[in-house]
């Protein structure tokens, strides 16, 4: 049993796939909400752009590098390239005021961007890919060791690290299983 599964009660799954669909469902939901001009807009831009930059962080230095292998490589050079851009829209929000007018604008090309990476690339191509290469077991390990760096980093407003992170992709770590 995963230390997560007992701080989170046993039904709680911690496959990788599964945590990293969640985190991506939060940041379409925050989105959703901010374009509605639902709630405190100051507040839900802070927590998309936390969840954005978490999710972005545990992926390259958790989950890619886990996954890295011959049929992933291709794919995983694109992400770093698209958490990139996704990186320096947000960098752009960050600085500017909610109500400006470009805000908007830049918002939705952001959503536009996450769709295509989060959903296309990762959710319909990715995942599968891994589903197949990996155990249900390996899957909840990778998973275990990711939520643990997601929930560090978001003690620590990870959004203010972005503007420093847009200067170049990540580097890809080797592979750390397999
Ligand atoms: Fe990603
Ligand atoms: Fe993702």
């Amino acid at each position: 049993m995963g230390i997560l599964r007992k701080i989170f009660g046993k039904d709680t799954t911690t496959d990788v796939l599964e945590i990293l669909e969640a985190q991506h469902r939060e940041v379409d939901e925050l989105i959703e909400l901010i374009e509605k001009g639902e709630g405190d807009r100051r507040a839900l831009f802070t927590e998309l752009a936390n969840n954005l930059a978490a999710h972005a962080t545990v992926e390259e230095k958790v989950f890619y590098p886990a996954i890295m292998a011959k049929e992933t490589n291709d794919m995983l050079q694109e992400s770093v390239e698209e958490h990139l851009a996704i990186r320096r829209l947000l960098a752009d929000l960050i600085t500017m005021k909610l109500d400006a007018d470009g805000f908007k604008a830049k918002l939705h090309v952001l959503k536009e961007q996450v769709d295509h990476h989060a959903h296309k690339e990762e959710e319909d191509e990715l995942f599968p890919k891994v589903r197949s290469m990996f155990s249900s077991d390996e899957r909840a390990a990778i998973g275990n060791e990711l939520l643990v760096m997601f929930h560090e980093l978001m003690q620590a407003q990870p959004y203010k690290n972005v503007p420093s992170e847009t200067a170049a992709a990540a580097e890809l770590a080797p592979p750390t299983r397999r």
